[in-house]
Protein backbone atom coordinates (compact mmCIF):
# COMPACT_ATOMS: atom_id res chain seq x y z
CA UNK A 1 0.00 0.00 0.00
CA UNK A 2 2.82 2.49 0.98
CA UNK A 3 4.38 1.61 -2.12
CA UNK A 4 1.85 2.28 -4.22
CA UNK A 5 1.12 5.93 -2.73
CA UNK A 6 4.59 5.89 -3.32
CA UNK A 7 4.09 5.43 -6.99
CA UNK A 8 0.78 7.34 -7.57
CA UNK A 9 2.64 10.61 -5.96
CA UNK A 10 5.93 9.58 -8.22
CA UNK A 11 3.44 9.86 -11.64
CA UNK A 12 1.42 12.83 -10.35
CA UNK A 13 4.69 14.96 -9.48
CA UNK A 14 6.16 13.94 -13.21
CA UNK A 15 2.88 14.33 -14.85
CA UNK A 16 3.07 17.95 -12.88
CA UNK A 17 6.31 18.54 -13.66
CA UNK A 18 6.35 17.45 -17.52
CA UNK A 19 3.03 20.30 -17.59
CA UNK A 20 5.75 22.81 -15.82
CA UNK A 21 8.21 21.99 -18.29
CA UNK A 22 9.06 24.94 -19.75
CA UNK A 23 10.59 23.17 -22.18
CA UNK A 24 7.78 21.45 -23.77
CA UNK A 25 5.89 23.88 -23.03
CA UNK A 26 6.83 26.69 -25.22
CA UNK A 27 7.03 28.77 -21.93
CA UNK A 28 9.71 31.30 -23.66
CA UNK A 29 8.12 31.56 -26.57
CA UNK A 30 6.85 35.50 -27.20
CA UNK A 31 7.71 38.91 -26.88
CA UNK A 32 9.38 40.04 -23.39
CA UNK A 33 9.24 43.34 -22.59
CA UNK A 34 11.42 45.01 -20.39
CA UNK A 35 10.10 47.82 -18.95
CA UNK A 36 12.02 50.99 -18.77
CA UNK A 37 13.37 53.09 -15.92
CA UNK A 38 11.99 56.19 -16.97
CA UNK A 39 9.74 57.22 -19.63
CA UNK A 40 11.14 55.33 -22.23
CA UNK A 41 9.05 53.39 -24.27
CA UNK A 42 11.33 49.84 -23.13
CA UNK A 43 14.56 48.86 -22.37
CA UNK A 44 14.36 45.81 -24.23
CA UNK A 45 12.43 43.17 -26.09
CA UNK A 46 13.04 39.27 -26.29
CA UNK A 47 11.34 38.22 -29.06
CA UNK A 48 11.80 34.75 -28.83
CA UNK A 49 10.34 31.27 -30.69
CA UNK A 50 10.47 27.89 -28.87
CA UNK A 51 10.14 24.83 -30.75
CA UNK A 52 10.23 21.86 -28.38
CA UNK A 53 13.74 22.34 -26.18
CA UNK A 54 15.08 25.11 -29.05
CA UNK A 55 14.98 28.88 -28.76
CA UNK A 56 15.51 31.15 -31.57
CA UNK A 57 15.42 34.73 -31.31
CA UNK A 58 16.49 38.59 -31.17
CA UNK A 59 17.08 40.77 -28.45
CA UNK A 60 15.80 44.02 -29.46
CA UNK A 61 16.90 47.36 -27.99
CA UNK A 62 16.19 51.02 -29.09
CA UNK A 63 18.75 51.32 -31.64
CA UNK A 64 19.41 47.87 -32.55
CA UNK A 65 18.58 44.01 -32.74
CA UNK A 66 21.42 41.23 -32.01
CA UNK A 67 20.11 37.59 -32.29
CA UNK A 68 20.87 35.14 -29.57
CA UNK A 69 23.46 32.66 -29.45
CA UNK A 70 23.70 29.73 -27.35
CA UNK A 71 20.33 28.78 -26.35
CA UNK A 72 19.96 26.43 -23.99
CA UNK A 73 17.21 25.19 -21.74
CA UNK A 74 18.01 23.07 -18.40
CA UNK A 75 16.10 23.14 -14.70
CA UNK A 76 13.21 25.08 -16.05
CA UNK A 77 15.78 28.04 -17.05
CA UNK A 78 16.49 29.63 -20.61
CA UNK A 79 20.02 30.59 -21.06
CA UNK A 80 21.43 32.44 -24.17
CA UNK A 81 23.93 35.46 -25.12
CA UNK A 82 24.13 38.52 -27.17
CA UNK A 83 27.52 39.68 -28.82
CA UNK A 84 27.88 43.22 -29.70
CA UNK A 85 31.45 44.49 -31.26
CA UNK A 86 33.86 42.95 -33.43
CA UNK A 87 36.55 40.80 -32.84
CA UNK A 88 39.21 41.18 -30.81
CA UNK A 89 36.40 44.14 -28.66
CA UNK A 90 33.50 41.84 -28.51
CA UNK A 91 30.88 42.32 -26.03
CA UNK A 92 29.12 39.58 -24.36
CA UNK A 93 25.87 39.77 -22.47
CA UNK A 94 24.59 36.43 -20.62
CA UNK A 95 20.71 36.15 -20.27
CA UNK A 96 19.05 33.67 -17.58
CA UNK A 97 14.97 33.62 -18.21
CA UNK A 98 12.50 32.03 -15.37
CA UNK A 99 8.94 32.13 -15.42
CA UNK A 100 7.49 33.61 -12.42
CA UNK A 101 3.77 33.74 -12.87
CA UNK A 102 2.52 35.20 -16.23
CA UNK A 103 6.19 37.38 -16.19
CA UNK A 104 9.65 36.43 -16.57
CA UNK A 105 12.72 37.09 -14.54
CA UNK A 106 15.51 38.03 -16.41
CA UNK A 107 19.21 38.05 -15.33
CA UNK A 108 21.47 40.00 -17.26
CA UNK A 109 25.00 39.55 -16.82
CA UNK A 110 27.53 41.73 -18.46
CA UNK A 111 31.20 41.92 -18.61
CA UNK A 112 32.34 44.11 -15.52
CA UNK A 113 28.91 44.07 -14.16
CA UNK A 114 27.27 43.14 -10.95
CA UNK A 115 24.23 41.02 -12.20
CA UNK A 116 20.71 42.33 -12.71
CA UNK A 117 17.05 40.94 -12.39
CA UNK A 118 14.54 42.10 -13.87
CA UNK A 119 10.92 41.22 -14.51
CA UNK A 120 9.83 41.41 -18.42
CA UNK A 121 6.13 41.03 -18.88
CA UNK A 122 4.54 39.62 -21.93
CA UNK A 123 3.76 42.08 -24.64
CA UNK A 124 1.75 42.26 -28.04
CA UNK A 125 3.39 40.53 -30.76
CA UNK A 126 4.84 43.59 -32.71
CA UNK A 127 6.10 44.61 -29.01
CA UNK A 128 9.57 46.36 -29.83
CA UNK A 129 9.70 46.44 -33.75
CA UNK A 130 10.56 49.20 -35.86
CA UNK A 131 7.81 51.65 -37.64
CA UNK A 132 6.75 51.20 -41.31
CA UNK A 133 9.66 52.68 -43.05
CA UNK A 134 8.82 56.68 -44.64
CA UNK A 135 10.52 57.53 -48.13
CA UNK A 136 13.07 59.75 -47.13
CA UNK A 137 12.93 62.83 -49.44
CA UNK A 138 14.98 63.87 -52.77
CA UNK A 139 18.02 65.88 -51.94
CA UNK A 140 18.44 69.47 -52.11
CA UNK A 141 20.69 72.19 -50.50
CA UNK A 142 19.38 73.66 -47.69
CA UNK A 143 20.34 76.96 -47.39
CA UNK A 144 22.59 78.22 -44.32
CA UNK A 145 20.98 79.12 -40.67
CA UNK A 146 24.01 81.88 -41.01
CA UNK A 147 24.60 80.90 -37.16
CA UNK A 148 27.58 79.56 -35.38
CA UNK A 149 30.13 81.65 -36.88
CA UNK A 150 32.67 80.00 -34.30
CA UNK A 151 32.17 77.08 -32.81
CA UNK A 152 29.41 76.33 -30.39
CA UNK A 153 30.17 77.15 -26.84
CA UNK A 154 28.27 75.83 -24.03
CA UNK A 155 26.83 73.05 -21.57
CA UNK A 156 25.50 69.83 -22.46
CA UNK A 157 23.87 67.73 -19.64
CA UNK A 158 24.71 63.82 -20.85
CA UNK A 159 28.39 63.41 -19.97
CA UNK A 160 27.50 64.03 -16.38
CA UNK A 161 23.61 63.68 -15.45
CA UNK A 162 22.24 61.09 -18.03
CA UNK A 163 19.43 60.42 -17.55
CA UNK A 164 19.32 62.10 -14.08
CA UNK A 165 18.52 65.78 -15.82
CA UNK A 166 15.48 67.56 -14.96
CA UNK A 167 14.18 71.41 -15.11
CA UNK A 168 15.56 72.44 -11.43
CA UNK A 169 18.70 71.21 -12.53
CA UNK A 170 18.82 73.01 -15.79
CA UNK A 171 18.28 75.96 -14.08
CA UNK A 172 20.44 75.43 -11.59
CA UNK A 173 23.30 74.84 -14.53
CA UNK A 174 22.34 78.31 -15.98
CA UNK A 175 23.09 79.74 -12.54
CA UNK A 176 26.38 78.27 -12.43
CA UNK A 177 27.14 79.27 -16.00
CA UNK A 178 26.85 82.78 -14.84
CA UNK A 179 28.34 83.04 -11.56
CA UNK A 180 31.40 80.53 -12.47
CA UNK A 181 32.26 82.91 -15.01
CA UNK A 182 31.63 80.07 -17.51
CA UNK A 183 29.09 82.70 -19.18
CA UNK A 184 31.79 85.43 -19.17
CA UNK A 185 34.38 83.15 -20.67
CA UNK A 186 31.92 82.97 -23.47
CA UNK A 187 29.34 80.00 -23.12
CA UNK A 188 26.08 80.25 -23.81
CA UNK A 189 24.02 77.22 -24.47
CA UNK A 190 22.62 75.27 -22.16
CA UNK A 191 21.56 72.08 -23.91
CA UNK A 192 19.40 69.36 -22.58
CA UNK A 193 20.12 65.91 -23.91
CA UNK A 194 18.17 62.41 -24.06
CA UNK A 195 15.18 61.62 -21.53
CA UNK A 196 13.27 64.39 -21.34
CA UNK A 197 10.51 63.54 -23.79
CA UNK A 198 7.38 61.67 -23.15
CA UNK A 199 5.09 60.86 -26.05
CA UNK A 200 2.72 62.59 -28.15
CA UNK A 201 -0.93 64.06 -27.65
CA UNK A 202 -3.85 64.09 -29.75
CA UNK A 203 -2.67 66.12 -32.26
CA UNK A 204 0.86 64.47 -32.43
CA UNK A 205 2.58 67.25 -30.46
CA UNK A 206 5.38 65.79 -28.43
CA UNK A 207 5.38 65.93 -24.67
CA UNK A 208 7.97 66.71 -22.30
CA UNK A 209 7.69 64.04 -19.07
CA UNK A 210 7.41 64.88 -15.63
CA UNK A 211 11.38 65.68 -15.21
CA UNK A 212 10.41 68.68 -17.07
CA UNK A 213 6.92 70.21 -16.45
CA UNK A 214 6.89 73.56 -18.37
CA UNK A 215 9.60 73.80 -21.24
CA UNK A 216 8.54 77.29 -22.70
CA UNK A 217 8.68 78.47 -18.70
CA UNK A 218 12.14 77.19 -18.46
CA UNK A 219 13.43 78.50 -22.01
CA UNK A 220 12.33 81.88 -20.42
CA UNK A 221 14.24 81.62 -17.58
CA UNK A 222 17.56 80.31 -19.43
CA UNK A 223 16.98 83.37 -21.78
CA UNK A 224 16.29 85.76 -18.53
CA UNK A 225 20.18 84.70 -17.58
CA UNK A 226 21.08 85.98 -21.16
CA UNK A 227 21.80 82.07 -21.89
CA UNK A 228 20.48 80.28 -24.97
CA UNK A 229 18.63 76.45 -24.00
CA UNK A 230 19.44 73.21 -26.85
CA UNK A 231 17.70 70.68 -26.66
CA UNK A 232 17.92 66.87 -28.01
CA UNK A 233 15.78 64.42 -30.35
CA UNK A 234 16.07 61.88 -33.35
CA UNK A 235 15.42 61.01 -36.60
CA UNK A 236 14.36 58.09 -35.63
CA UNK A 237 10.96 56.65 -33.61
CA UNK A 238 13.05 56.52 -30.23
CA UNK A 239 15.78 58.40 -29.27
CA UNK A 240 19.51 56.33 -28.54
CA UNK A 241 17.53 55.76 -24.59
CA UNK A 242 14.65 54.88 -26.19
CA UNK A 243 13.11 58.06 -25.57
CA UNK A 244 10.12 59.07 -27.99
CA UNK A 245 11.74 60.50 -31.34
CA UNK A 246 10.93 62.81 -34.36
CA UNK A 247 10.23 60.11 -36.76
CA UNK A 248 7.41 60.80 -39.36
CA UNK A 249 6.85 64.32 -36.95
CA UNK A 250 9.83 66.24 -37.90
CA UNK A 251 7.33 69.15 -39.04
CA UNK A 252 5.67 69.36 -36.05
CA UNK A 253 8.63 68.66 -33.54
CA UNK A 254 11.17 71.76 -34.79
CA UNK A 255 7.50 74.15 -35.33
CA UNK A 256 7.60 72.60 -31.11
CA UNK A 257 10.67 73.64 -30.35
CA UNK A 258 10.76 76.82 -31.63
CA UNK A 259 7.34 78.00 -29.82
CA UNK A 260 9.07 76.68 -26.62
CA UNK A 261 12.04 78.72 -27.30
CA UNK A 262 14.80 76.51 -28.00
CA UNK A 263 18.17 77.77 -29.74
CA UNK A 264 19.72 74.81 -30.52
CA UNK A 265 18.81 70.91 -31.89
CA UNK A 266 21.05 67.51 -31.09
CA UNK A 267 19.82 65.31 -34.02
CA UNK A 268 21.12 61.90 -32.79
CA UNK A 269 20.22 58.81 -35.23
CA UNK A 270 19.83 56.07 -32.53
CA UNK A 271 16.63 54.08 -34.12
CA UNK A 272 16.63 55.50 -37.59
CA UNK A 273 19.37 52.56 -37.83
CA UNK A 274 16.27 50.31 -37.78
CA UNK A 275 14.80 51.76 -40.61
CA UNK A 276 17.25 53.35 -42.91
CA UNK A 277 20.58 52.69 -43.78
CA UNK A 278 23.64 54.71 -43.61
CA UNK A 279 23.08 55.93 -47.18
CA UNK A 280 20.05 57.53 -46.43
CA UNK A 281 21.32 59.63 -43.51
CA UNK A 282 21.79 62.71 -45.96
CA UNK A 283 18.01 62.50 -46.89
CA UNK A 284 16.94 61.75 -43.15
CA UNK A 285 19.04 64.82 -41.89
CA UNK A 286 17.31 67.04 -44.82
CA UNK A 287 14.30 66.54 -43.18
CA UNK A 288 14.58 68.50 -40.20
CA UNK A 289 17.29 70.75 -41.50
CA UNK A 290 14.71 72.31 -43.68
CA UNK A 291 11.48 71.60 -41.06
CA UNK A 292 14.38 73.83 -38.72
CA UNK A 293 14.42 76.79 -41.11
CA UNK A 294 10.92 76.48 -41.86
CA UNK A 295 10.20 77.21 -38.00
CA UNK A 296 11.16 80.63 -38.31
CA UNK A 297 13.60 80.43 -35.34
CA UNK A 298 16.95 80.46 -35.18
CA UNK A 299 18.31 76.88 -33.95
CA UNK A 300 21.79 75.43 -34.44
CA UNK A 301 21.48 72.02 -36.08
CA UNK A 302 23.89 70.01 -34.68
CA UNK A 303 24.08 66.39 -36.23
CA UNK A 304 24.64 63.57 -34.09
CA UNK A 305 25.52 59.93 -35.95
CA UNK A 306 29.19 59.55 -34.51
CA UNK A 307 30.86 60.67 -38.10
CA UNK A 308 29.54 57.91 -40.22
CA UNK A 309 28.71 58.04 -43.67
CA UNK A 310 31.41 60.93 -44.29
CA UNK A 311 29.14 63.59 -42.81
CA UNK A 312 31.96 66.44 -43.11
CA UNK A 313 31.02 65.60 -47.06
CA UNK A 314 27.50 66.51 -47.22
CA UNK A 315 26.65 67.92 -43.61
CA UNK A 316 26.66 71.71 -44.66
CA UNK A 317 24.02 70.65 -47.23
CA UNK A 318 21.59 69.81 -45.06
CA UNK A 319 21.73 73.06 -42.95
CA UNK A 320 24.09 70.90 -40.18
CA UNK A 321 26.03 73.89 -38.27
CA UNK A 322 28.14 70.83 -36.73
CA UNK A 323 28.24 67.09 -36.76
CA UNK A 324 29.66 64.84 -34.82
CA UNK A 325 33.09 63.08 -36.16
CA UNK A 326 33.67 60.11 -33.60
CA UNK A 327 31.51 57.70 -31.87
CA UNK A 328 30.72 58.96 -27.66
CA UNK A 329 33.92 59.82 -25.77
CA UNK A 330 34.27 58.83 -22.20
CA UNK A 331 36.06 60.11 -19.05
CA UNK A 332 39.14 58.68 -19.98
CA UNK A 333 42.63 59.65 -20.78
CA UNK A 334 42.53 56.70 -23.82
CA UNK A 335 38.87 57.74 -25.11
CA UNK A 336 39.99 61.49 -25.06
CA UNK A 337 42.94 60.78 -27.05
CA UNK A 338 41.98 58.14 -29.57
CA UNK A 339 39.47 60.66 -30.57
CA UNK A 340 40.98 63.86 -30.42
CA UNK A 341 44.31 62.75 -32.11
CA UNK A 342 42.28 61.34 -34.52
CA UNK A 343 40.61 64.28 -36.91
CA UNK A 344 43.30 65.45 -38.66
CA UNK A 345 42.10 64.67 -42.07
CA UNK A 346 39.18 66.50 -41.33
CA UNK A 347 40.15 69.52 -41.09
CA UNK A 348 39.76 71.00 -44.36
CA UNK A 349 35.75 70.45 -44.12
CA UNK A 350 35.51 72.63 -40.79
CA UNK A 351 34.78 76.54 -41.48
CA UNK A 352 32.61 79.33 -39.88
CA UNK A 353 28.91 77.99 -39.54
CA UNK A 354 29.96 74.48 -40.10
CA UNK A 355 32.15 72.23 -37.79
CA UNK A 356 33.34 69.04 -37.03
CA UNK A 357 32.81 68.01 -33.53
CA UNK A 358 34.70 65.39 -31.70
CA UNK A 359 32.42 65.14 -29.16
CA UNK A 360 31.74 66.77 -25.64
CA UNK A 361 34.22 67.75 -22.72
CA UNK A 362 34.84 65.78 -20.07
CA UNK A 363 36.84 68.41 -18.60
CA UNK A 364 36.14 68.28 -14.57
CA UNK A 365 34.20 65.03 -14.30
CA UNK A 366 36.69 63.49 -12.80
CA UNK A 367 38.63 60.77 -14.84
CA UNK A 368 41.50 62.65 -15.98
CA UNK A 369 43.59 64.62 -14.20
CA UNK A 370 44.41 68.44 -14.41
CA UNK A 371 47.23 67.80 -16.71
CA UNK A 372 44.99 65.78 -19.15
CA UNK A 373 42.07 68.02 -18.85
CA UNK A 374 44.37 70.53 -20.12
CA UNK A 375 45.64 68.59 -22.98
CA UNK A 376 41.35 67.62 -23.79
CA UNK A 377 41.06 71.34 -23.56
CA UNK A 378 43.82 72.63 -25.78
CA UNK A 379 43.37 69.40 -28.61
CA UNK A 380 39.54 70.47 -28.46
CA UNK A 381 40.91 74.35 -29.15
CA UNK A 382 43.49 73.46 -31.82
CA UNK A 383 40.25 71.38 -33.52
CA UNK A 384 37.88 74.14 -33.60
CA UNK A 385 35.59 71.81 -31.82
CA UNK A 386 32.46 73.15 -30.32
CA UNK A 387 32.98 73.83 -26.52
CA UNK A 388 30.63 71.83 -24.20
CA UNK A 389 31.42 71.66 -20.93
CA UNK A 390 30.07 68.18 -19.74
CA UNK A 391 30.96 68.52 -15.80
CA UNK A 392 28.36 69.62 -12.93
CA UNK A 393 29.18 73.40 -13.05
CA UNK A 394 27.23 73.62 -9.31
CA UNK A 395 30.01 72.02 -7.99
CA UNK A 396 32.96 72.80 -10.18
CA UNK A 397 36.61 73.46 -8.55
CA UNK A 398 38.28 76.36 -9.25
CA UNK A 399 41.09 74.14 -11.33
CA UNK A 400 38.62 72.81 -13.66
CA UNK A 401 37.01 76.42 -14.33
CA UNK A 402 40.64 77.68 -14.66
CA UNK A 403 40.96 75.24 -17.77
CA UNK A 404 37.70 75.57 -19.13
CA UNK A 405 37.26 79.60 -18.71
CA UNK A 406 41.17 79.83 -19.83
CA UNK A 407 40.85 82.98 -22.04
CA UNK A 408 43.16 82.52 -24.48
CA UNK A 409 42.72 79.20 -25.15
CA UNK A 410 39.10 80.12 -25.79
CA UNK A 411 40.49 82.44 -28.46
CA UNK A 412 42.05 79.66 -30.07
CA UNK A 413 38.83 77.54 -30.43
CA UNK A 414 36.80 81.02 -31.40
CA UNK A 415 39.43 82.51 -33.76
CA UNK A 416 37.44 84.54 -36.47
CA UNK A 417 39.38 82.50 -39.47
CA UNK A 418 37.83 79.03 -38.26
CA UNK A 419 40.44 77.40 -39.59
CA UNK A 420 40.63 73.76 -37.84
CA UNK A 421 44.38 72.86 -36.86
CA UNK A 422 46.50 69.97 -38.35
CA UNK A 423 49.00 67.65 -37.34
CA UNK A 424 52.68 69.43 -38.09
CA UNK A 425 54.30 65.84 -37.21
CA UNK A 426 54.13 62.69 -34.44
CA UNK A 427 56.76 60.78 -33.66
CA UNK A 428 56.96 57.94 -30.44
CA UNK A 429 54.51 59.84 -27.81
CA UNK A 430 54.91 63.24 -29.23
CA UNK A 431 52.47 65.07 -31.08
CA UNK A 432 53.12 68.77 -32.24
CA UNK A 433 49.68 70.77 -33.76
CA UNK A 434 49.45 74.46 -35.15
CA UNK A 435 46.76 76.21 -36.34
CA UNK A 436 47.07 79.23 -38.25
CA UNK A 437 44.89 82.44 -36.81
CA UNK A 438 43.44 85.45 -37.94
CA UNK A 439 46.16 88.02 -38.72
CA UNK A 440 48.84 85.07 -39.75
CA UNK A 441 49.31 84.16 -36.24
CA UNK A 442 49.58 80.47 -34.97
CA UNK A 443 48.80 78.56 -32.17
CA UNK A 444 50.75 75.10 -31.60
CA UNK A 445 50.09 72.18 -28.87
CA UNK A 446 53.16 70.64 -28.37
CA UNK A 447 51.56 67.25 -26.66
CA UNK A 448 53.55 64.47 -24.78
CA UNK A 449 51.17 61.21 -25.24
CA UNK A 450 54.09 59.55 -22.93
CA UNK A 451 54.01 58.63 -19.28
CA UNK A 452 57.50 60.13 -19.13
CA UNK A 453 58.56 64.01 -19.78
CA UNK A 454 59.26 64.77 -23.06
CA UNK A 455 61.15 67.84 -24.32
CA UNK A 456 59.44 69.45 -27.63
CA UNK A 457 60.37 71.82 -30.05
CA UNK A 458 58.86 73.20 -33.07
CA UNK A 459 60.69 75.21 -35.92
CA UNK A 460 59.69 78.04 -37.35
CA UNK A 461 60.10 76.64 -41.07
CA UNK A 462 57.78 73.76 -40.25
CA UNK A 463 55.09 76.83 -39.92
CA UNK A 464 56.33 77.97 -43.24
CA UNK A 465 58.05 81.22 -42.16
CA UNK A 466 61.31 82.27 -40.57
CA UNK A 467 63.05 85.07 -38.35
CA UNK A 468 62.33 85.96 -34.46
CA UNK A 469 58.81 85.24 -33.26
CA UNK A 470 57.44 86.08 -30.15
CA UNK A 471 55.76 83.54 -28.15
CA UNK A 472 53.18 83.81 -25.95
CA UNK A 473 52.85 80.18 -23.55
CA UNK A 474 48.54 80.17 -22.94
CA UNK A 475 48.55 77.72 -19.74
CA UNK A 476 51.84 79.81 -17.88
CA UNK A 477 50.21 83.21 -18.98
CA UNK A 478 53.39 84.41 -19.58
CA UNK A 479 54.99 85.56 -22.88
CA UNK A 480 57.94 83.20 -23.35
CA UNK A 481 59.95 85.57 -25.06
CA UNK A 482 61.20 86.19 -29.06
CA UNK A 483 62.81 83.02 -30.62
CA UNK A 484 65.10 83.15 -34.06
CA UNK A 485 64.44 79.79 -35.14
CA UNK A 486 62.00 77.68 -33.32
CA UNK A 487 60.59 76.95 -29.68
CA UNK A 488 61.65 74.29 -27.14
CA UNK A 489 60.19 73.48 -23.77
CA UNK A 490 59.72 70.61 -21.52
CA UNK A 491 55.76 69.29 -21.39
CA UNK A 492 54.71 66.86 -18.47
CA UNK A 493 53.37 63.06 -19.20
CA UNK A 494 49.97 63.32 -20.75
CA UNK A 495 50.78 67.12 -20.84
CA UNK A 496 50.64 69.81 -23.47
CA UNK A 497 52.56 73.42 -23.98
CA UNK A 498 50.17 75.32 -25.84
CA UNK A 499 51.58 78.72 -27.47
CA UNK A 500 50.64 81.44 -29.58
CA UNK A 501 53.62 82.38 -32.08
CA UNK A 502 52.77 86.25 -32.83
C1 LIG B 1 24.21 58.89 -28.04
C2 LIG B 1 24.99 60.18 -28.23
C3 LIG B 1 25.35 60.75 -26.88
C4 LIG B 1 24.08 60.99 -26.07
C5 LIG B 1 23.28 59.72 -25.95
C6 LIG B 1 21.92 59.95 -25.30
O1 LIG B 1 25.00 57.91 -27.45
O2 LIG B 1 26.13 59.97 -29.01
O3 LIG B 1 26.07 61.95 -27.03
O4 LIG B 1 23.32 62.00 -26.69
O5 LIG B 1 23.06 59.13 -27.22
O6 LIG B 1 21.13 58.82 -25.26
Amino acid sequence: MKGLSIGVIAIVASSFAWHQDPARHGAFAGRWVVPPEGDAAFRQVYALEQSGGAVTGRVINATNEQPIVDAAIADGTLTFATVAGRPPNERRTEYRLRPSGSSMAVTLIRPGRDPETVIATKGSVTAGDAPARIEPPALHRVPANGLAKTPPMGWNSWNHFRARVDDATVRAIADAMVTSGMKAAGYTYVNIDDTWEAGRDASNRIQTNRKFPNMKALADYVHSKGLKLGIYSSPGHLTCAGYEGSYGHEEIDAKTFAAWGIDYLKYDWCSAARVYKDEEMQAVYQKMGDALRASGRDIVYSLCQYGRNDVWKWGPEVGGNLWRSTGDISDNWESMTRIGFSQDALAPHAGPGHWNDPDMLEIGNGGMDAAEYRTHMSLWAILAAPLLAGNDLRAMSTETAAVLTNPDVIAIDQDPLGRQGRRLRSGGPIEVWSRLLSGGKYAVGMFNRGETPATIEVRWSDLGFTGARAVHDLWRHRDAGRFEVGYQTQVEPHGVSLIKVQ
